[in-house]
């Protein structure tokens, strides 16, 4: 039958790692939706469009179509056709996105998105902020991941060879923006696991999730 698992935390928390390995021991689908609020803010920079006008984002966001593979061994995303996979990961993007994330218009396209792919497959791992909350309330399985902000950062920092120091303070900045906003999507959902990540390693977190699962 079908399983959904949500999978939320912030930025380095170890989502993306465990999320994938997950669907993998579980021949399940995987969505990565930060990747979608990435693509988005690729499209709105491309577009020269500044990323504190939430109206001209939204229209952005509305134009452009979202092409989201959910395979775990190799996901992609493209653009209007464009794969996206490398840029979106930037610094360029990664400063803006949080800004672009933040419209409600943008909020709304990408969880209907969501819902639909979520549908679409019969197994699947979701990983974001707002899965447990928003987008898969009725998941059978809700994780949130936790670790401290060093730890965070130099996992973030060895993925993509930007410094310690500048990836603890990107960090900082995005949690503060992510939280301190109206429509901060990172709660726990009050059924969520959390586990804190700071002390395991990803196999010892896959297990812990499995044993969850039952499987
Ligand atoms: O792991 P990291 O936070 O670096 O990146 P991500 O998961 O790719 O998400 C990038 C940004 O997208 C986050 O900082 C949030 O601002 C936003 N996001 C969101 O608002 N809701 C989601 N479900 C996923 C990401």
């Amino acid at each position: 039958g079908g399983c959904v698992v949500a999978v939320d935390g912030p930025s380095g928390s170890g989502k993306s790692t465990v999320s994938r390995r997950l669907a993998v021991a579980l021949s399940a689908r995987y969505l990565d939706t930060g990747a979608m609020y990435r693509a988005v803010t690729w499209a709105v920079l491309r577009a020269g469009v500044d990323p504190s006008d939430a109206a001209a984002v939204a229209a952005v966001c509305a134009r452009v179509s979202l092409d989201v593979g959910t395979d775990p061994q190799a996901p992609h995303i493209r653009v209007d056709g464009v794969p996206v996979d490398g840029p979106i990961r930037g610094v360029d993007v990664t400063a803006a996105v949080s800004a672009v994330a933040a419209v409600p218009a943008v909020r709304a396209a990408l969880v209907a998105l969501q819902r639909k792919i979520i549908v679409a497959a019969d197994r699947i791992v979701v990983e974001g902020r707002d899965i447990g909350t928003v987008v898969a309330p009725d998941a059978d399985l809700k994780v949130y991941l936790t670790a401290s902000v060093d730890e965070r950062a130099r996992r973030r920092s060895g993925e993509n060879m930007v410094d310690v120091d500048t990836t603890a303070a990107d960090l900082r900045r995005r949690d503060q923006f992510d939280s301190t906003r109206a429509a901060d999507p990172l709660r726990r959902a009050t059924d969520a696991v959390e586990l804190d990540t700071t002390r395991l390693g990803i196999d010892e977190v896959v297990s812990r999730l499995r044993e969850l699962l039952g499987v």
